[in-house]
C-alpha cells in the first residue's frame, strides 16, 4: 500500500500541536516536514527546534525535506530533533555522495531530491546509496502550487531504472498532489505521496487522509 506523507507546511501554524495530533490519529504513514532557509528557496519555514517540540506528539515517521543550502551543516541538529529520514537536494550541497553518507552515518534514512528541471542523470551514481528519491512535481518553496505533469514521465523512468538496477529505494513525489491526481502517480510508480494543501485545505483533513489511503 502506498505511503501518504501530509506536509505540515499547509497546517494552521497557530495550532500546530492540534494539527499534529490530528495527523497522529489519522491513517497517514509519514509526516513531511518542509525546511526552507530563504536562500535555496525564497521562503522561510521552520527549523529543528519546532520539530523537537512536536516529536513527543507522535511516533510516525518524520520525513524531513531540507530545502536549504549546505544541508550537511544541520544533519546533527535534525537528528537530535527526531528526524527519521532526511532528504537533500543535489544542487544544495557540494559533495552529494559524502552528504548522503553523513546522513546514514547518523543512523537515519537518506533521500535525494530532484527539482522539475533536473534530469535523473544527476542522481545516477548515488542511486545505490539512497533509501528514497524525491521527485519534485512543483518548484520547491511554497505549498499550494500546481502539479507539473512532466513529473509523471520522470517517475516512470525512475521506476524503470530501479527495476533495471535491482534496487529498492522508495519513489516519493511532492507538490500539487490532491485526491484527484494521486491515482495516476501511484500507477506511474510512486511509493510515497506528499500532500500539503491537498490535505489541510480540505474541510475534513482526517477523512481526506483516509480517502488517500483507500485509493
Ligand atoms: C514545496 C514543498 C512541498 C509542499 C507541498 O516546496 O516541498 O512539500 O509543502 O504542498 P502542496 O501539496 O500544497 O503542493
Ligand atoms: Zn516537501
Amino acid at each position: 500500500m502506498a505511503i501518504l506523507a501530509p506536509s505540515l507546511l499547509s497546517a494552521d501554524f497557530s495550532r500546530l500541536g492540534e494539527e499534529m495530533d490530528l495527523l497522529d490519529e489519522s491513517l497517514c504513514d509519514y509526516i513531511h516536514l518542509d525546511i526552507m532557509d530563504g536562500h535555496y528557496v525564497p521562503n522561510i519555514s521552520f527549523g529543528p527546534g519546532l520539530i523537537k517540540a512536536l516529536r513527543p506528539r507522535t511516533k510516525k515517521v518524520f520525513d524531513v525535506h531540507l530545502m536549504i543550502t549546505e544541508p550537511e551543516r544541520y544533519f546533527q541538529d535534525f537528528d537530535q530533533a527526531g528526524a527519521d529520514l532526511i532528504t537533500i537536494h543535489t544542487d544544495a550541497t557540494i559533495h552529494l555522495h559524502r552528504s548522503l553518507q553523513e546522513i546514514k552515518d547518523l543512523g537515519l534514512k537518506a533521500g535525494v531530491a530532484l527539482n522539475p528541471g533536473q534530469s535523473l542523470e544527476e542522481i545516477k551514481y548515488v542511486l545505490e546509496d539512497v533509501d528514497l528519491v524525491l521527485i519534485m512535481s512543483v518548484n520547491p518553496g511554497f505549498g499550494g502550487q500546481s502539479f507539473i505533469p512532466s513529473a509523471l514521465e520522470k517517475i516512470k523512468d525512475l521506476k524503470a531504472l530501479r527495476d533495471q538496477k535491482g534496487l529498492n529505494f522508495l519513489i516519493e513525489v511532492d507538490g500539487g498532489i490532491k485526491l484527484d491526481n494521486a491515482k495516476e502517480l501511484l500507477e506511474a510508480g510512486a511509493d510515497v505521496l506528499v500532500s500539503g494543501s491537498g490535505v489541510f485545505k480540505e474541510d475534513n483533513p482526517k477523512a481526506t487522509i483516509q480517502a488517500f489511503k483507500e485509493l
